[in-house]
């Protein structure tokens, strides 16, 4: 079966992508994920916060030799500390010298101040694409749901003003309205929309009566909000459509072709087996293709979406209504 498919305009050899993971942040695991076939690499996120740091050190470095002239000699320019956007520009160059698949960029941030500039900058490093995720948990509760809403917007405005390189947008499932809020971001320019992102949420650890900080990796049934949205808007959206979350087996990876999604994403499952991973992946979804002689993705793909008659073309109280009454039990 043909695998080879595009994303943001990218020709890619497959749909599997390895999202944004410290798998994705280092040459060597980067080289592992494409020799594993990875068709796409998305690069751990350059954070608004990392941005904003570095620019106040640089300020306070330059006050301080500013008033001691022989300070200077201390401070070379580029002696900021490592690990920040420097080192995450670097890396875009130096991925994009050393693999031979496309290398998508990420940023990370909720305004549409002076660090969206940043894209520009990952841009100039090499990057093919921009994915700009919009983490904004809203944990302040006078910021409501038009203000969270509205500040996606204008941050994809503002990157899609920095750049010429496509720009997709990683979301969240948790809005009032997913359909309508991936529909404004499609009409404001998104070339591509990620769905979904997951929200990281700390545990209780009941014997140290301390918050369990741990991004908990993915499972399976996380499929279930990606596939029902990817149903309902696969075919009305200019944007492609990546699959984000939940990824274990190729069956996910069918599963999310089926309901329409141009590329699947995975983080956990490759963090959990390693990137050898994707091997069984996509021998796994090509071995389903074959079995169904599928020629192509293009065969299989949005097969079960809403528009093709595969799932209810209801307002979604209907199944909902009836697979509640109908429930007889787990057997
Ligand atoms: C340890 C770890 C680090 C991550 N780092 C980033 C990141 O820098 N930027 C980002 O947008 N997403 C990041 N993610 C989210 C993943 O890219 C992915 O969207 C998420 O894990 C859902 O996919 P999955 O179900 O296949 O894990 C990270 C996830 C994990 C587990």
């Amino acid at each position: 079966m043909d695998l080879a498919t595009t994303y943001l305009g990218l020709d890619l050899r497959n749909p599997l992508i390895a999202s944004a993971s410290p798998l994705t942040g280092t040459l060597d695991g980067l080289r592992r994920l494409e020799d594993a076939g990875a068709a796409a690499v998305v690069l751990p996120s350059l954070f608004e916060e990392q941005i904003e740091a570095e620019a106040f050190a640089r300020d306070r470095l330059d006050d301080l030799a500013a008033g001691f002239a022989e300070a200077n000699g201390f401070f070379p320019a580029g002696s900021l500390p490592d690990g920040g956007p420097q080192h995450q520009l670097d890396l875009i160059a130096r991925a994009r010298a050393a693999l031979a698949i496309p290398v998508i960029a990420s940023l990370n941030g909720t305004t549409d101040t002076g660090w969206t500039n940043y894209a520009r900058l990952a841009e100039q490093a090499g990057a093919q694409a921009i994915e700009l995720n919009v983490y904004l948990p809203a944990m302040d509760p006078t910021l409501d749901a038009a203000a969270v809403e509205q500040r996606h917007v204008d941050v994809l405005a503002a990157v899609k003003r920095a750049v010429r390189v496509p720009v997709a947008m990683k979301l969240g499932a948790g809005f009032s309205a997913p359909g309508a809020m991936i529909r404004r971001l499609d009409a404001a320019g998104a070339d591509g929309l990620v769905l979904f992102n997951r929200f990281y949420q700390p545990d209780i650890d009941l014997v140290t009566l301390r918050l369990w900080r741990h991004p908990a990796l993915s499972t399976k049934v996380e499929i279930r909000p990606g596939l029902l949205w990817i149903a309902a808007l696969a075919g009305t959206l200019r944007a492609a459509i990546a699959a984000g979350s939940g990824v274990e087996g190729a069956e996910e990876v069918v599963k999310y072709l089926l309901v329409g999604a141009d590329v699947v994403m995975t983080t956990s499952a490759l963090l959990r087996h390693g990137p050898g991973h994707l091997r069984s992946l996509l021998e796994g979804l090509a071995r389903w293709g074959e079995a169904r002689d599928f020629a192509s993705l293009a065969d299989l793909r949005g097969r079960m979406s809403r528009g093709r008659g595969g799932w209810p073309s209801d307002d979604g109280r209907g199944d909902y209504i009836g697979v509640l009454l109908g429930y007889m039990g787990d057997r």
